[in-house]
């Protein structure tokens, strides 16, 4: 006899509450996986799209430290209820375990990366959108075949114009395509730096579109983005180009789905 997995049935209604999901992935640590998906949810909630943002990146959590949101989130009969704030409504596995540096075994990442996707309360959204876990690893792989029996959803890949990550990128890239994933295209971060008017290159120039996905934008490297991240200001208190390229991004993004 066959055990229904209840489990994945309700995590496939819970996520099915959103319109739209897409995942921002990246093979490769610190390469802005978290910028990225953050400032994609509040353009998108800036032009008025109703988002939510999950964080699912087990090993450094952004969203409550970013967002000043530390433990917040309430349990209920209906799960755990998002944190809302500026019209979003956000869950970060960083509400669960807390910022105290706990170990965490295999198993215990896996049984809350499943809790959270599949206990979350959203409200009816447009968007969900979701920093992956980093890495290809076994919770990557697992939230990836959670998500992804969503029907309208997708991945953006974030990657450096740097050889190095281009070739992670690539992996990440294959390892989705036999799994199946809508690939929506690669997001190049740290592209160039503005240096006394002269345009500086500090990761390399490799080309991003040599790896056969479209490459939906590109964001330069701008000093005053880390302080405007840690404020949880991005992509408000950043340059008008920054801003215009975020919006092409999500542009492309509703575009594509
Ligand atoms: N375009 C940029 N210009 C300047 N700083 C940036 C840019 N993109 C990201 N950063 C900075 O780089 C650091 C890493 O970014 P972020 O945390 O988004 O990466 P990540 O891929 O999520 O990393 P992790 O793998 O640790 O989760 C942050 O301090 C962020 O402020
Ligand atoms: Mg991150």
């Amino acid at each position: 006899m066959e055990i229904p997995d209840v489990i994945q049935d309700e995590a496939f209604r819970r996520i099915s509450r959103a319109d739209k999901l897409v995942m921002v992935a990246s093979g490769k640590g610190g390469v802005g996986k978290s910028l990225i998906s953050i400032s994609l949810a509040a353009i998108l909630s800036d032009i008025g799209r109703k988002v939510g943002l999950l964080d699912l990146d087990v090993h450094g959590p952004s969203i409550p430290e970013l967002f000043r949101t530390d433990r917040l989130v309430r349990a209920t009969r209906f799960g755990f209820e998002p944190v809302r704030l500026n019209g979003m409504e956000l869950m970060s596995l960083g509400y669960l375990i807390g910022s105290s540096p706990v170990p965490l075994g295999g198993e215990e990442k896996s049984s809350l990366l499943r809790m959270m996707i599949a206990l979350t309360n959203w409200s009816e959204l447009d968007y969900l959108i979701v920093d992956l876990p980093p890495g290809t690893g076994d919770e990557m792989i697992l939230a990836v075949r959670a998500l992804k029996r969503h029907p309208r959803s997708g991945v953006i890949l974030v990657t450096l114009p740097s050889r190095l990550s281009l070739s992670v990128v690539e992996r990440a890239l294959t390892l989705l395509r036999d799994e199946g994933v809508n690939i929506l295209g690669l997001v190049e971060n740290m592209s160039y730096l503005k240096c006394d008017g002269r345009i500086v290159r500090p990761f390399g120039s490799s080309d991003s579109s040599s790896l056969g996905v479209d490459v939906l934008g590109n964001i330069p490297l701008d000093p005053k983005m880390e302080e405007a991240f840690i404020l949880g200001q991005v992509p408000h208190k950043v340059s008008e180009e920054i801003r215009r390229s975020f919006l092409t991004i999500a542009s492309e993004v509703e575009r594509r789905l």
